[in-house]
């Protein structure tokens, strides 16, 4: 059997699931997988009586975690907020996981997003043999969500054209998609509920109409709050995708780690972490996804072309990649940021020479 690239939550984590759902005594809505509270602790990580460990997916604060959740439990949806690489797909994909125990039933949003795709289409062969029937009929992830009573993802739902989106309305405020072609209609079965991410960069793109907002119940997902939670969640990430690359490198000082992620949060905010420098800030978002994949490549870097452990000759080029989205105006900020800050930082030579060679 070839072995997949990337497994679903649901398969990855097919352990703690199960062990969740055994432990579970709590009450579960309809047609839910797990507790409400189960889920959260499936989010969050946390030993359970037996001293089964759970491993945390999202790492911040619980309540917003406990928001979401129950928001899924009443008849509202879900809408994770949020600037990019705050883990809104991420969280997304593990709540249905763990909900439903499927995160598979997934529209992808984009500006080509048509009414087909988010409530049904036709078999074209079949509708011109057959005519309209109920086997000529091409469900979409939502009608198919709604029929069998599980969670429907929708990814960037504000890049989705207004009139689109404005198919959802009725969905969610009277659960039922009609077919009028065939006379009927899919009322949604107990335990369907929908969680729709959208990011704030693209906010004007395709601003949610005041009636759709109604509907759905907002959670923004903040920036890590601390350079230290940042760090752990480039360290869990980093080794787990080192895991699954099967890179032959050790795990990565935790200092390159830190490194990086204070790069990240200075430029990202405009001042040093002492506050004592202002700085200008890139064109890009460098979020905490950027950071993980800067890490990861130089781990791939230095397992294939150095020794396996991590130096600042390997994050350069990912760092420079990261910072320059605009070959002008970017590369004046990060040579300046090399020159003020970099150079004259204690321990920080290694990377201002590295950063300095391939600039
Ligand atoms: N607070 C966090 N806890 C755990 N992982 C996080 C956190 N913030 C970011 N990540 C990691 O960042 C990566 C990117 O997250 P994700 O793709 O979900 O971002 P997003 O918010 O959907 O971004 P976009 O708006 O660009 O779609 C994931 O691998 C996720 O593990
Ligand atoms: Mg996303």
């Amino acid at each position: 059997m070839t072995e997949v690239l990337r497994q679903h939550a649901e398969q990855l984590y097919a352990e703690e699931l199960a062990e969740l759902a055994r432990r579970d005594e709590r009450p579960r809505p309809p047609n839910w997988k797990l507790s409400p509270w189960a889920v959260v602790t499936y989010l969050l990580g946390g030993r359970l009586d037996n001293g089964f460990e759970i491993s945390p997916k999202y790492i911040g604060e619980r309540r917003l975690m406990e928001i979401a959740v129950a928001t899924l439990a009443t008849d509202r949806a879900l809408l994770l907020y949020g600037v990019p690489g705050t883990a809104k797909s991420w969280v997304s994909e593990h709540l249905a996981a763990a909900i439903a125990g499927d995160s598979t039933l997934l529209i992808q949003g984009t500006a080509g997003t048509s009414e087909e795709a988010m409530r049904y289409g036709w078999n074209y062969a079949r509708l011109l043999a057959e005519g309209p029937s109920p086997a000529a009929l091409v469900e979409s992830p939502l009608m198919r969500g709604m029929r069998e009573g599980r969670l429907v993802r929708l990814e960037e739902l504000t890049r989705v054209p207004a009139d689109v989106q404005d198919t959802l309305i009725t969905v969610l405020s009277e659960k039922t998609l009609p077919v009028p072609e065939l006379n009927i209609e899919v009322q949604a079965a107990k335990g369907f509920n929908l969680i729709a991410t959208a990011n704030n960069r693209d906010k004007g793109v395709n601003e949610l109409s005041s009636a759709l907002k109604r509907r759905f119940n907002t959670v923004v997902l903040p920036l890590p709050d601390s350079l230290e939670s940042e760090v752990e969640i480039v360290q869990q990430r980093v080794a787990s995708l080192t895991r699954t690359l099967e890179l032959p490198a050790e795990p990565p000082a935790l200092e390159q780690i830190r490194r990086v992620v204070t790069v990240f949060r200075e430029l990202r905010s405009g001042a040093t972490a002492d506050g004592k420098t202002r700085l200008k800030s890139p064109t890009g978002t460098l979020s905490t996804a950027e950071a993980i994949s800067v890490v990861g490549h130089g781990l791939a870097l230095s397992a294939h072309f150095g020794d396996g452990s991590l130096t600042a000759a390997d994050l350069a080029a990912g760092l420079l990649g990261a910072v320059i989205k605009d070959p002008v105006q970017d590369k004046v900020v990060w040579q300046e940021y090399l020159e003020t800050v970099v150079k004259e930082r204690d321990g920080w030579n290694d990377v201002y020479r590295a950063c300095r060679e391939i600039s």
